[in-house]
């Protein structure tokens, strides 16, 4: 066998070096710093996903029909790539919906496997939360319903199948649920989906030789998982946006299954980060960068100058460790072109004040917990789908203190809820932690308290999740579940899945 294709055969095609030893099983993998800056060649148009279609039923609740299948798509010359997406071949719409609105799904699979859609972020019963718990069976549909009750966000939804959730993300499945309220429709920022309001779902990809999606997992310090060598926004491989406005609002999300983006601009200009996961800040926040794990999403405002061209990149970060270089995290990586037109029209200024600051500083705390992420697993337990970990009471606040313990990258996740930092290591939040946020990036060894109050939705035998958001931990048990409990009620169990069509 040629050394090419040995190469190939073990996964790796580009950079780095592979040492064969006699052992055979002793593979030296070391990645080569990626830098692809000035090398992409920004030729095809970003893509932007439609606005999911809904209907009104006789109570008033929007339906959305989502059908999940198997599709083949083009992202390079060349041969497609099997993909699976969402009402369509790659990722899916997205969908839209205002505060107090009544929502239900007609979730298809039209897999030959189960699966499930996760509303990542959404305050909901358990029941309707998507999780490894509701899987939708091949053949099969299931309808969530509930009433949107949080403030105006960036959401998204995504498959949560225990043990195949990496897999089925990275074959493509996922899409944004943005959420409006009086408030943002209120401010003043850039809102014109696809115009100067984009959506952007930046993932890594790796091709293999036939333009197949590869597992590419580094086998040294491979711990995260899958890292591509190629970005992909919303499905669009060097895409270029042609900027009208002098004012543009991007709603990032970092759909990858590993890797992480320490987002800037080719000329390190200053943006304005306006919202995190949970929704708006109480006032913009200026920065040249802004990092993202996978699940976060951050909405921030860039301004543009007649005629000139400029790139949103990734850039080297410093959470890397020894193993970072391995793991992408010495990488820059160009990821979109933004055209400005030779005249922009106006827009109105950031406005200086924007949404409610989270306020759970001073509450009262009914309880205390403390998280240790290592080795998988969530202090010493693997998540196990019959295990509910501990139930909460409703309408109380608690306050959760997180560590990342082994060194490599993990970050957090809560189902149901969105938290407040409180602190980080017991200093004050970075600038860009302290709006809600629903999933946190645990730099080794740190101590994150969390804070978050739980309000409706009891139910004692169905949980939500907690868990590493980096998808090969969670699928290998960095996970665990907790109820919402009422008054006098205790943590019960899990309801049996049945399978039905
Ligand atoms: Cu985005 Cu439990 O997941
Ligand atoms: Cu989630
Ligand atoms: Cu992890």
């Amino acid at each position: 066998m040629k050394r090419r294709t040995a190469l190939k055969a073990f996964g790796f095609g580009i950079g780095g070096a592979v040492v064969l030893t006699s052992g055979g099983l002793g593979v030296y993998y070391y990645a080569a710093k990626l830098d692809t800056a000035g090398k992409v060649s920004f030729d095809k148009a970003l893509s932007i996903p439609p606005l999911a279609e809904s209907t009104t039923d006789a109570s008033g609740a929007r339906v959305f029909t989502l059908g999940i299948q198997p599709g083949d798509t083009r992202f390079k010359a060349g041969s497609a790539t099997r993909t699976w997406g969402v009402n369509g071949t790659y990722l899916g719409p997205t969908i839209r919906a205002r505060r107090g609105e009544q929502v239900e799904f007609a979730v298809s699979n039209g897999l030959d496997q189960d699966t499930s859609l996760h509303w990542h972020g959404m305050h909901l019963p358990a029941a309707m939360d998507g999780g490894p718990h509701q899987v939708v069976p091949a053949g099969g549909t299931w309808r969530p319903r509930w009433t949107v009750d949080q403030p105006a966000a960036t959401l998204w939804y995504h498959p949560h199948v225990h043990g195949s959730t990496a897999d089925h993300m990275y074959r493509g499945l996922g899409g944004l649920f943005i959420l409006d309220d009086e408030t943002t429709e209120a401010s003043k920022l850039p809102s014109e989906y696809g115009v100067d309001d984009i959506p952007m779902i930046v993932q890594d990809r790796a091709f293999d030789g036939n333009n197949q999606f590869e597992k590419r997992v580094p086998l040294l310090g491979g711990a995260l998982g899958v890292i591509g060598d190629e970005v992909l926004v919303n499905g669009t491989i060097g895409p270029y946006v042609d900027v009208k406005t002098r004012l543009v609002r991007l709603r990032l999300l970092n759909g990858s299954n590993a890797r992480l983006y320490n987002f800037g601009f080719s000329d390190d200009r200053t943006f304005s980060l306006v919202a995190t996961d949970g929704g708006l800040l109480s006032r913009p926040w200026n920065t040249e960068r802004l990092y993202l794990s996978p699940g976060e999403r951050a909405e921030i405002v860039v301004a543009f100058k007649p005629g000139e061209q400029i790139e949103l990149r990734s850039y080297p970060s410093e959470y890397g460790g020894t193993l970072g270089r391995i793991n992408g995290f010495d990488d820059r990586l160009d990821i979109c072109r933004f055209r400005a037109a030779d005249t922009l029209s106006d827009s109105a200024d950031i406005p200086s004040t924007l949404g409610v600051a989270p306020d759970l500083a001073g509450e009262k705390v009914a309880k205390e917990r403390s998280f240790v992420l290592a080795s998988d697993q969530i202090n010493g337990r693997s998540m196990a789908m019959d295990r509910i970990d501990f139930g909460v009471r409703e309408g109380t606040v608690e306050v959760w203190d997180v560590v990342n313990d082994n060194g490599f990258l993990h970050n957090f996740h809560v189902h149901d809820v969105q938290f407040q930092v409180l602190t980080v290591d017991g200093g004050k939040p970075e600038p860009h932690l302290r709006g809600w946020k629903d999933t946190v990036l645990l730099a080794p060894g740190k101590h994150y308290r969390l804070a978050m109050r739980f309000r409706g939705h009891t139910d004692p035998n169905s949980p939500y999740m907690y868990h590493c958001h980096l998808l090969l931990h969670e699928d290998n048990g960095m996970m665990g579940q907790f109820v919402v409990l009422d008054e006098g009620e205790k943590v019960g169990a899990v309801a049996q899945p049945h399978h039905h069509s």
